[in-house]
């Protein structure tokens, strides 16, 4: 990978999911399976899935479901060996746009209470606490916290999305610092789909 690798967000296809389940596995404690993300992408009218990549591997990848006019964050991540380096915001961004282009008058997720990191992301963007879903992870029983925007075409989140963008262009690329060493060449898609079907059998959100 070069220094001079940019990033790109574009919409997930089959062909990006043994990528994407190298990062799930890595990052969550239950994963999605494969097939769950290929109904996603096959099935589900109301998902659009984007992936984040680095030349043409896969760093990171989120997802939503536009409900009437209401965006679902549906699950997020980035790969561990590239976090910290603005990706987790560039494809939130892409998201917000992406929810906003569809129409969508606010977004929302769940997130575990532990997971500080992701909350301390969702503040970032103007994501708030409006309410707890108790025991909502099946493996642990953990609760989550539920987060909306404000109003996404108002002062507020626009302000806040351009100032956001702003300072994002004026920062490193996220190649510039990234470690290449832990991302394998599995990573790329059409590469054989071997990480298929391995996974566990549980689908619930987890963003
Ligand atoms: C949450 C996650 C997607 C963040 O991705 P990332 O690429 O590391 O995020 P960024 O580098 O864009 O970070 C942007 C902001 O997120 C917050 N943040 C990210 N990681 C953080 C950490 N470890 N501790 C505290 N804040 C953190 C900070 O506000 C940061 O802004 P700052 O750099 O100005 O402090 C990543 O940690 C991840 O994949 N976690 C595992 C999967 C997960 O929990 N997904 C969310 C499910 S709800």
């Amino acid at each position: 990978m070069s220094a001079r690798s940019m990033l790109k967000v574009r919409p997930m296809g089959i062909g990006d999911l043994p990528g994407v389940q190298l990062i799930e596995r890595s990052s969550f404690s239950t994963p999605w399976p494969a097939h769950a993300y290929r109904q996603e992408l096959e099935g589900n009218r109301l998902a659009h899935y984007l992936v984040a990549t680095l030349d043409r591997a896969i760093v990171g990848y989120g997802g939503i479901w536009v409900m009437v006019d209401e965006a679902h964050i549906t699950t997020f991540a980035v790969h561990p060996g590239f976090r910290r380096r603005g990706i987790g915001e560039r494809l939130l961004l892409a998201l917000l746009d992406l929810s906003i282009a569809r129409q969508a008058r606010e977004a929302t997720l769940e997130v575990r209470l532990s997971n500080l990191a992701a909350r301390r992301l969702y503040e970032k963007y103007g994501f708030r606490p409006v309410g707890i879903r108790p025991r909502y992870y099946s493996d642990d029983g953990e609760d989550a916290l539920i987060m909306t925007t404000p109003p996404l075409l108002e002062g507020e989140m626009q302000g806040r999305i351009v100032e956001l963008r702003e300072m994002l262009d004026a920062g490193p690329s996220p190649s510039s610092t990234a470690d290449a060493s832990d991302i394998g060449e599995a990573m790329v898609p059409d590469d054989a789909a071997e990480a298929e079907g391995v996974l566990a059998e549980t689908s619930e959100a987890r963003s």
